[in-house]
């Protein structure tokens, strides 16, 4: 792998920033100053030094996040706030969100750079499962919903924790639509209020994070991941 492409993944700078730094002689690989970006390393094996402080190699990062309302899905907004703003100590730099909670939706978000588990986890094919925490205006019964698209989505999941005033719920579906939830509930005319992702697959939104908040997954976790995907 070419040293300029370890250093930018590793959370040194951008591509630029990191070939400036190289021109510095800041930079060892095996106790001796390299300055060409396109030096090839076997991150595994060299020991890559900045400043005299060695550059730890990580491969793939994963983060439990709990979303708060209000920020946007994605790794650059021009408007918003994104929910990558709020990972502001962790290593590399090609991390991103593992599916999409909408703007005003709280909760559970799975932040990683390991690409193939991400294509896994949001596989229709893998049947994930994922549960809300809702409140509804009104009372709801109904499953297995026409939300206006040709394939009628599964059948949810439907557990009624509270009924008056409001409703609240929890509903596991295995899909990902587009605004699912909302408008399985509006499908049968009923306004989702409040909505807050609490699982996805093995992984719990613990009592450990408040809104904004995340945490390395345990290496247990990251198991559980990994033997859904199989
Ligand atoms: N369903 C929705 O309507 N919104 C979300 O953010 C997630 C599921």
């Amino acid at each position: 792998m070419r040293l300029d492409k370890f250093l930018t993944e590793m959370g040194l700078g951008t591509r630029s920033e990191v070939k400036k730094i190289l021109k510095t002689k800041q930079i060892t690989v095996n106790g001796e100053i390299v300055t060409k970006p396109e030096t090839k390393v076997a991150p595994e094996n060299d020991q890559i030094s900045y400043k005299g402080e060695p550059v730890t190699y990580c491969e793939y990062e994963y983060y439990l996040f709990y979303k708060p309302a209000g920020c946007v899905t994605a790794t650059e907004d021009q408007l918003h706030k994104t929910v990558m703003d709020y990972l502001t100590d962790t290593v590399r730099s090609d991390l991103f969100p593992v599916g999409r909670l909408d703007i005003d939706t709280e909760g559970l978000l799975l932040i990683t750079n390991d690409g193939a588990l991400a294509h896994d986890l949001l596989s229709p094919a893998k049947h994930v499962e994922k549960t809300y925490y809702a409140v509804i205006d009104g009372v709801v019964t109904e499953n297995g919903v026409d939300i206006g698209e040709e394939k009628l989505t599964k059948p949810g999941k439907l557990r009624i924790l509270k009924s008056e005033p409001e409703s609240e719920i929890e509903l596991t579906i295995t899909e990902g639509r587009f605004h699912q939830v909302k408008r399985m509930f509006e499908a049968v005319g009923k306004k989702v209020l409040y909505l807050k992702r609490i699982s996805m697959g093995p992984l719990q939104l613990t009592d450990d994070l408040k809104p904004g908040e995340y945490r390395p997954l345990t290496e247990e976790e990251i198991t559980a991941l990994k033997i859904v995907n199989k």
